[in-house]
């Protein structure tokens, strides 16, 4: 079967030799490389610029159980806010290695937020029972761990960032996974590695509205489903409740975190009238998928693109303090969030599913790891809880790389493969116009795998997908612009077959048509 996007061969080498690829530099893929033993070689690839990610964006923070006090109850909101479908052992783990993450980032130089007294400010967050979220300069979690991990990274001798490297393939060589094909300077390259990482992140752009930098094409799934290995829960993606609506969705909408509803602020629709109430007991600090759809309701009752949260209770040095980049963002678009209230609107946020992995971050290939987003170890269940996401990005990177080092250490060896040259998928249908492509794909995912689910128009969507893939496939693909397109219409098609394969409406697989028949399960 012609299953990779450029022919590998050895010739594609250019002698570069790693011990260990990792596919990309968000924090999950840094944290990794600078867990990993100095003795080894690692390649770090960046899609575009090296600060081109989600993880530089975070704005929420860390959800960290310090002290033995908190894990039970972190393990029960985890898995309440996942409608009980989570990998309890992984949560276990999330939660109990908590600490020793955020120790970890701390001797690596991240300065958390603190009180007066020198303990940790901790906020909170949807369906938090305490407030436990640590966060970096207020709003700027993300930039304040990445600006360290890309420091440490690159200064580091045995770590080598690769920018504007675009991955395309993951090659096996009897069923193990021996490097990466990849774009780079105009041309196909062939990294030759003892074990890969795939830290690629979410796939966002897959739909219209998405807070998500516009990298996240959801590229390392498509090489894991290119190359056979085991998804999992591609059914569950979550929309976050409150992305800033300015009128503009053609781009990334900006995020406004929930750490602003968890200081306080309420969602009022579009007459001012507040309405949480209605949909559930915590208000405007429900588990996410069921803010969104409450907002969501909202929307189409007013018929109103938006609906508003108001954060008037509190005073101007307050929230220029503890919200700066959202302030900013909000005075830009002449919103002064002491006075005003911000017009939001749900937007694609973080996937749930993806590359099943085990408790080590292994995939189901000999040699292959996948870690943070695109991986799927089960913690999040059908709904993520807030702030646990760059959680296990840092507690499954070490574990994953704990365990690389372990098998390196035992004295496994390395043969470079020898490669059977195969074909490539090489078309010459010149029917497809990829830009067209992927507009529909994001207009077709936003309308009906969305909020909102259908299996009887999901069945047509699908129909939809496949066509065009079959077009895709047949098309010459040799372009980043052509093979993002093939990527997310790949992914698209496995997370629609996940929804109309799946047995129950849960937490964000909302499938409204299952209400009729009791296949519901929160
Ligand atoms: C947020 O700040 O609301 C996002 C945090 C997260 O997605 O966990």
């Amino acid at each position: 079967m012609k299953r990779y996007l450029v022919d590998f061969k050895n010739e594609l080498c250019e002698g570069k030799y790693f011990d260990i690829v990792i596919i990309g530099a968000g924090i999950a893929g840094l944290y990794t490389a600078l867990m990993l033993p100095k003795k080894l070689k690692i390649a770090v690839l960046s899609k575009k610029e090296i600060d081109d990610s989600d993880s530089y964006m975070a704005q929420g923070g860390i959800a960290a159980s310090i002290g033995d006090d908190d894990r039970e109850l972190h393990v029960k909101d985890t898995v309440n806010a996942g409608c009980y479908v989570n990998n309890v052992e992984a949560v276990k783990v999330l939660v109990d290695e908590s600490e020793q993450a955020v120790e970890n980032l701390i001797e690596l130089g991240v300065n958390f937020d603190r009180d007066d007294q020198g303990n940790f400010y901790r906020s909170f967050e949807g369906n938090h029972s305490i407030p436990r979220i640590l966060h970096v300069n207020g709003d700027s979690t993300g930039k304040g761990i990445m600006d360290v991990l890309i420091r440490g990274a690159e200064s580091a001798d045995n770590i080598e960032i690769i920018s504007d490297i675009f991955a395309l393939d993951i090659v096996e060589n009897r069923g193990k996974c021996c490097g990466v094909t990849a774009f780079y300077k105009g041309r196909s390259v062939y990294l030759t590695s003892r074990y890969c990482i795939i830290a690629s992140g979410g796939i966002g752009q897959l739909f219209s509205k998405t807070t998500n930098v516009d990298v996240l094409t959801g590229d390392g799934i498509a090489m894991a489903i290119r190359a056979d290995v085991k998804l999992k829960d591609m059914e569950y993606v979550q929309f976050h409740p409150t992305a800033f609506y300015s009128g503009n969705t053609n781009d990334r909408l900006f995020l406004i975190s929930e750490a602003v509803r968890g200081e306080g602020a309420v969602l009022r629709n579009i007459e001012g009238k507040r309405f949480m109430e209605e949909y559930d007991r915590k208000m405007e600090l429900a588990p996410r998928d069921i803010v969104a759809r409450a907002i969501f309701d909202q929307m189409n009752k007013s018929s109103s693109k938006y609906v508003y949260l108001d954060a008037t209770m509190y005073d101007k040095d307050f929230l220029q303090n503890r919200f700066r980049q959202i302030y900013r963002e909000c005075e830009n678009n002449s919103i002064e969030m002491y006075r005003d209230y911000i017009p939001v609107t749900p937007a694609e946020h973080y996937f749930m599913g993806g590359i099943e992995v085990d408790l080590f971050g292994r995939t189901s290939m000999e040699g292959l790891y996948a870690i943070g987003e695109c991986a799927c170890t089960g913690v999040h269940g059908a709904n993520r809880l807030a702030s646990n996401s760059l959680l296990e990005a840092l507690v499954f990177g070490k574990r994953a790389a704990g365990d690389i080092s372990e098998k390196i250490s035992c004295g496994e060896v390395c043969t470079l493969p020898k490669l059977k040259n195969e074909d490539s998928l090489n078309g010459k249908n010149k029917e497809v116009y990829f830009d067209e492509f992927k507009r529909s794909l994001k207009i077709l995912m936003e309308k009906h795998a969305g909020i909102i689910r259908n299996t009887d128009d999901l069945k047509a969507a699908l129909d939809i997908v496949e066509d065009r893939l079959s077009k895709l496939e047949t098309s010459s693909l040799k372009s980043v612009e052509s093979v993002e397109t093939y990527n997310m219409y790949q992914v698209a098609r496995n997370i629609v077959i996940s929804i109309l394969e799946s047995k129950a409406s849960i937490g964000s697989n909302y499938v409204e048509n299952y209400f009729k028949d009791d296949k519901v399960l929160r």
